[in-house]
């Protein structure tokens, strides 16, 4: 017989040859700015979660900071929107001030910068619209005029989050010319078109107001693709490869882990952090056992970090 529960005997040993490990590093704190005075939002569908303005920011860049967590990435809800999402790429936009607000807040604090258009277009899609159709490329030099705008704000990583084909490449070229050639690219290479982003436009106000992302985003029912995805934006360029949504998609993020040696990160996106957050709240779940095993999960199938709204609850977690 082989006895496995040898090794199970006792807590000492089942550390010893305990095969993955959660930890403070591995965790990315996203964060969602408002323009205006004294706000400090609920988001209704994201227990815990807050829009916050400028002036309130400190509140919660000092938790953060306070708790061990190391980097953040930032989501800039904007006044005006129009149809060419100019708020994205206004060195005064929203995302633009509040990444040099964290950093003049928390200078160590590593600020990742989300480059997309759809929380600043009037239509809400994630490129430019041309009679109902998203435009590839007309839309990228618009994604570069953002992340160097945001690399000139202090974004220690630009994270391109649209899908527009041949993004990394431009933007890479883009950083580059503008002397950000350290700047590194953490490219959203599989993203999906998922129901699981839901609050989160509740969230960020970037629902779309016609139609859906899947001529963009990937359908869900493909894994092959998501590996050609993330071959692509290797070969552009990018530093950094990110699997979102998370729990779902596991079975990708470890088939991407075997087929690149870039590290990766996983979006454990809005719907999986609302999910968890109703459940615990009805008393149907241990949330802290349920998340510290959903967080064990995607660093088994190979995530090297998480972006994740229960940062704040893992770290305090990790530290008890
Ligand atoms: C914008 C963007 C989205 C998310 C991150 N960046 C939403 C979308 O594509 O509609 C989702 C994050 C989450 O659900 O937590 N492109
Ligand atoms: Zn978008």
């Amino acid at each position: 017989m082989e006895r496995m529960r040898r090794l199970r005997s006792s807590a000492a040993l089942r550390d010893l040859v305990r095969e993955n490990r959660i930890s403070i590093d591995d965790l990315i704190y996203p964060v969602f700015v408002a323009e205006g005075q004294n706000i400090k939002n609920p988001v209704e569908s994201m227990p815990g979660v807050f829009q916050w303005s400028l002036d309130r920011l400190h509140e919660l860049v000092g938790e953060v900071t306070g708790s061990g967590i190391k980097a953040m990435m930032v989501f800039g809800i904007p006044v005006h929107k129009d149809e060419v999402g100019s708020q994205a790429y206004d060195r005064n936009g929203i995302a633009q001030r509040a990444v040099k607000k964290i950093k003049e807040l928390s200078p160590d604090m590593l600020v990742v910068a989300d480059v997309c258009l759809c929380e600043y277009t009037s239509h809400g899609h994630c490129g430019l619209v041309d009679h109902g159709h998203i435009m590839n490329d007309e839309t990228l030099p618009l994604l570069a005029k953002a992340a160097v705008t945001l690399a000139e704000a202090g974004a220690d990583l630009i994270a391109p989050s649209d899908m527009m084909d041949g993004r990394i490449g431009y933007i890479r070229d883009a950083l580059d010319k503008a002397g950000f050639v350290n700047t590194p690219i953490m490219a959203y290479s599989a993203k999906f078109a998922s129901a699981y982003y839901s609050p989160f436009r509740d969230a960020a106000h970037s629902a779309p107001a016609f139609g859906d992302r899947k001529t963009y985003q990937m359908d869900p029912a493909n894994g092959n693709e998501a590996v050609r995805e993330c071959m692509i934006d290797e070969a552009e360029g990018a530093d950094i490869l990110i699997i979102k949504p998370g729990l779902a998609y596991l079975d990708v993020l470890k088939e991407v882990s075997q087929n690149s040696v870039l590290p990766l990160a996983v979006y454990n996106v809005s719907g999986e952090y609302a999910m968890v957050k109703a459940a615990a709240q009805q008393g149907w779940i241990d949330e802290k056992r349920i998340v510290m095993e959903n967080m064990i999960s995607m660093k088994r199938a190979g995530a090297n970090m998480i972006i994740t709204y229960h940062a704040l609850d893992v770290a305090r977690w990790l530290a008890e």
